[in-house]
C-alpha cells in the first residue's frame, strides 16, 4: 500500500456490516467526523454490496476498501464491486502480486520478522500488525522497526481512543485501523451519531499526536 492514502487517512475503519444499505449512511458518518476511508471486512454476505454500495455514492474523497481478504477469488469480488484497496490479515504473496496485477494497494499482515523479511522480497514496504494488542502492540513494532527502519506498520487488534496517540507517535506507525469507532453494535443499532462523534474525536487524536 502507498503511503498516500494512509497520509491522508491515519484511521481505517473496520467494519463489519450486516446491511448494505447501510453502507453510504455509514460512510457519510465517518466523512462527517473527519475519517475518508473504510475498510469494509468480507465477514459478511453484506458486505459486497455495501463496497459496492458506498463506491457509487460517497463523495470522491472517500476511499472504500475490502478487509479480510483471504485469496485472489475474494479480491476480484472485492475489485469488482468498487474496492480501492485490500487489507488481508496475513501475507499470502498470491493476493499481493493479483493486486499489483489489478493495480490497487494492498496492505497484507506481517507480524515477525520473518514475515516482514517475506514482505519485503514481495515489494512491500507497509504491513497490517494485527494482532497488535496481543503480540505486544507498540513496543514490539519498536524493536522490529529497529532492523527494518524502512518500513511501516499499521497495528491493528485493540487499537482504541486510549492508545491511538501512542501508536501513532511512534515514526513507522503512519495509521492504525480498528473497529472502535465503528463497532458492531453501533452499526448494527444505526447509532450513526455515535460513529460520527467517536470518529471526531479519534481524528483530533491523531492530529494531536503528529504535532
Ligand atoms: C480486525 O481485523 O478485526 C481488526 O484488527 C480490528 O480489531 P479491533 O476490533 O480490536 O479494533
Amino acid at each position: 500500500m502507498t503511503r498516500g492514502l494512509l497520509a491522508s487517512s491515519p484511521i481505517i475503519p473496520v467494519v463489519v456490516i450486516e446491511d448494505a444499505d447501510d453502507g453510504p449512511t455509514l460512510a457519510a458518518a465517518l466523512l462527517r467526523g473527519g475519517i475518508r476511508c473504510a475498510e469494509i471486512t468480507l465477514r459478511t454476505p453484506a458486505a459486497l454490496d455495501a463496497i459496492r454500495a458506498i463506491a457509487a455514492v460517497t463523495d470522491p474523497v472517500f476511499t472504500v476498501g475490502a478487509g479480510t481478504v483471504l485469496n485472489v477469488d475474494q479480491l476480484d469480488a472485492a475489485v469488482a464491486a468498487g474496492a480501492a484497496f485490500v487489507v488481508s490479515p496475513g501475507l499470502d504473496p498470491a493476493v499481493v502480486e493479483r493486486a499489483r496485477d489489478r493495480g490497487i494497494e494492498v496492505l497484507p499482515g506481517a507480524a515477525t520478522a520473518t514475515e516482514i523479511q517475506h514482505a519485503r522480497r514481495l515489494g512491500v514496504r507497509t504491513v497490517k500488525f494485527f494482532p497488535a494488542d496481543r503480540l505486544g502492540g507498540l513496543a514490539t513494532i519498536s524493536a522490529l522497526a529497529a532492523p527494518f527502519s524502512d518500513m511501516a506498520f499499521v497495528p491493528s487488534g485493540g487499537v482504541s481512543a486510549a492508545n491511538i496517540g501512542d501508536y501513532l507517535a511512534h515514526a513507522s506507525v503512519p495509521a492504525v485501523s480498528g473497529s472502535w469507532m465503528v463497532a458492531r453494535s453501533l452499526v448494527v443499532g444505526r447509532d450513526f451519531d455515535a460513529i460520527e462523534r467517536l470518529s471526531r474525536e479519534a481524528m483530533g487524536l491523531a492530529t494531536a499526536a503528529r504535532h
